[in-house]
């Protein structure tokens, strides 16, 4: 049987930290609130002139470098993202260009903070059918740049950054073990960033109302991001013939550590198997699943032949869990 390889990993954080305490000054918050509310203490900020196409560029070469291969093998590149660069073309497009790479697909994934893993979902497929041997895989986000900085709700939550696997077909017994994703698309609006597309355009009033920034119900969006959390990070557990005690490393999407704490509870996980990186990279939707795992491995926290449990969530509302060995 053909499965998906991790064979690489690279991520990028953009240099400019902001702290809670650079928080307090603009905005009616403090580091007590943020921190006891979210896990949140730091978060990285990408400079003025930084596009999430150049932050997928540091991320894919630290992965291409980490994996040993040639640039000219990949011949699939999938970039999931909420704040690329243009509408369009792609930031898979403009990453291509910055990157080198020859004229392979290339295209962007909308599932927010469950885009990496959907993105790995379709580069698993692709790989199983023979459509693809090499694929670079990059989460990017520039939330900085679509976030309203005087809305304390949600500007203290987000943070910058980009990640990237490269995945390759393996006959061994590793790589993408179980995957199981979702979505509800009734419960849009409570996550959403309303103008910008086809619905809401573009316009002086648009901007004038702030319709281009994240708009967030956030206890609301808490409740379903615990149940499905809980259950996307069960079911893939479940597909994968594992439980709990199984799982060497359980790496959750960081958009709160209280909504991680119930789900490793429910998934019978303790604290010291799971990565928490919340509280110096916050929410980096996409980017924060491939971020951490390559943070994981620096660390010397995971190793070949570790199990390892991802499971995200995030507008849409979307949801995804997935077990791999590396
Ligand atoms: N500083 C101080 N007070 C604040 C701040 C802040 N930064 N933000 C909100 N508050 C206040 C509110 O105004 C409210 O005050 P009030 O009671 O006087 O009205 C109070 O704190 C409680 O607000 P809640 O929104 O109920 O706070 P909650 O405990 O729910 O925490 C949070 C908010 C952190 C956003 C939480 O709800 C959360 O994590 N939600 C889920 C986020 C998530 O999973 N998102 C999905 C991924 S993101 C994506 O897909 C792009």
């Amino acid at each position: 049987m053909i499965r998906s390889a991790i064979s690489g990993t690279g991520s990028y954080l953009p240099e400019k930290v902001m702290t809670n305490s650079d928080w307090e000054k603009l905005v009616d918050t403090t580091d007590e609130w943020i921190r006891t509310r979210t896990g949140i203490v730091e978060r990285h900020f990408a400079a003025p002139d930084q596009a999430a196409s150049d932050l997928v560029a540091n991320a894919a070469e630290a992965a291409i470098a980490d994996s040993g291969i040639d640039r000219s093998e990949i011949d699939l590149l999938i970039v999931a993202t909420i704040s690329g660069d243009t509408p369009f073309p792609a930031t898979a497009c403009w990453a291509q260009k910055k990157l080198g790479l020859k004229t392979i697909p290339a295209f962007d994934l909308g599932a927010a903070c469950s885009g990496f893993l959907y993105a790995l979902n379709v580069a698993d497929a692709m790989i199983k059918t023979g459509n693809a041997r090499c694929v670079l895989v990059a989460g990017v986000e520039v939330m900085t740049r679509i976030m309203d900085w005087e809305d304390r709700n949600t500007c203290v939550l987000f943070g910058d950054g980009a990640g990237a696997f490269i995945l390759t077909p393996t006959t061994e017994e590793r790589g993408i073990l179980s995957s199981c994703w979702g979505a509800d698309g009734n419960l849009a609006e409570l996550l959403v960033q309303p103008a910008g597309g086809s619905a809401i355009p573009a316009s002086a009033d648009s901007v004038a109302n702030k319709l281009h920034f994240i708009q967030m119900k956030g206890n609301e969006v808490f409740k379903h991001a615990v149940l499905r959390m809980q259950e996307a990070a069960l079911k893939a557990l479940e597909m994968a013939g594992m439980t709990g005690p199984d799982i060497d490393l359980f790496i959750p999407h960081q958009a709160n550590t209280r909504i991680i704490e119930a789900t490793i509870k429910r998934a019978a996980i303790p604290l010291e198997k799971t990565m928490i990186t919340i509280d110096r990279i916050a929410n980096i939707s996409a980017a924060t699943i491939p971020i951490s795992l390559d943070l994981a491995r620096k660390q010397g926290r995971v190793k070949a032949g570790d199990n390892l449990l991802l499971s995200a969530f995030g507008a849409g509302f979307t949801w995804g869990g997935m077990v791999v060995r590396l």
